[in-house]
């Protein structure tokens, strides 16, 4: 199969790339090793150059402004990069017939629901970033009707900063640690979640999905398993709310998501614990 995925130089994109390489005929639109084209797509005539030239059969939309606080603080950038950028590739695709795959947040939620999240409840997001991720998922249902939406949450992926990195860092150079309890949500591994999208591209059952690990966990559950796990059981982190925590975006409160269509097709990601391990493992951290 023919894929373009943007965001190839990203935490999850560079994943993806992986992945499929060995099965697929790849596109990506950053420069990473063996990928060849760099597109802004917040240009709607770079995006149609960007789609004529890779005469993609399917794609993988993970490119996004990611930083939430920088979001917040330029909310109509947010808008453009994760809401209107996506409008224009769900448009491109849709003219074309071809499907496409979009990754979305966990951060579409407000977080006051009292229970995981289902790929049925509402959205309602609270915060500029989760605004235009919902804004993108908006132009794709409404315009491309063979389109998957993947929320996923906390994502760590070799390469790059992740949360782990943090935590770990700031541990070793013996920082005093203050973590979040009152923000929930899923840590998913981007190999893990990798795997899941390979199998869910050949299905063809286009809708919403939650693909996270399994399980959920407070930031401070999680940095205090990432101290455990990396042999740092002694390090103390103090717990504070997440209003403590002083920041330009407020995150909401219990976004912890149930992968309920996912998992009637059988695609299941492995508990957030034995994919933190693994990670470690990989990274030689433990
Ligand atoms: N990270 C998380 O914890 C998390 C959680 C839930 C959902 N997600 C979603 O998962 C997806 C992948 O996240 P990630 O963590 O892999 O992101 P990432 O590491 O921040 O990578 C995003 C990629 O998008 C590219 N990009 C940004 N603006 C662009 C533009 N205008 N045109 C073309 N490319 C652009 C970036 O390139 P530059 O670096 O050159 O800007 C970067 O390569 C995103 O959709 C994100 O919203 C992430």
């Amino acid at each position: 199969m023919r894929i373009l995925i943007t965001g190839a130089a990203g935490r999850l994109g560079r994943r993806l790339a992986r992945q499929l390489a060995d099965a697929h005929d790849l596109q990506t639109t950053d420069v990473v090793v063996g990928a060849d084209v760099t597109v802004d797509l917040t240009d709607f005539d770079a995006c149609r150059r960007l789609m004529r030239e890779c005469a993609p059969e399917i794609v993988l939309h993970a490119a996004a402004w990611t930083d939430v606080d920088g979001c917040a603080l330029d909310p109509q950038r947010a808008l453009s990069v994760n809401g209107l950028a996506t409008a224009h590739l769900a448009a491109l695709t849709s003219s074309g017939g071809i499907p496409i795959l979009y990754i979305s947040s966990n951060e579409v939620f407000d977080g006051a629901l009292g229970q995981p999240y289902s790929e049925y409840d509402r959205p309602n997001p609270l915060n500029p970033y989760g605004y235009s991720k919902w804004y993108g998922e908006r132009a794709i249902t409404q315009v491309n009707p063979r389109h998957y939406i993947v929320r996923t949450a906390w994502l760590f992926a070799h390469g790059g900063s992740n949360f782990i990195q943090a935590i770990l860092a700031a541990a070793r150079a013996g920082k005093a640690l203050r973590v979040v309890t009152n923000e929930v949500a899923n840590p998913t591994y981007a190999n893990d979640l990798a795997s899941a999208i390979a199998q869910l591209i050949e299905s063809d059952r286009y809708g919403i999905y939650h693909l996270v690990n399994e399980g959920a966990v407070s930031r401070w559950g999680f940095a205090r398993s990432i101290l455990d796990y990396a042999g740092c059981a002694e390090t103390p982190i103090e717990r504070i709310s997440r209003h403590e925590w002083q920041r330009p975006s407020l995150p909401p409160e219990q976004t912890a998501m149930a992968n309920v269509a996912g998992a009637s097709l059988g695609i299941r990601l492995r508990p957030w614990q034995e994919a933190l391990r693994a990670f470690l493992d990989a990274e030689g951290a433990n």
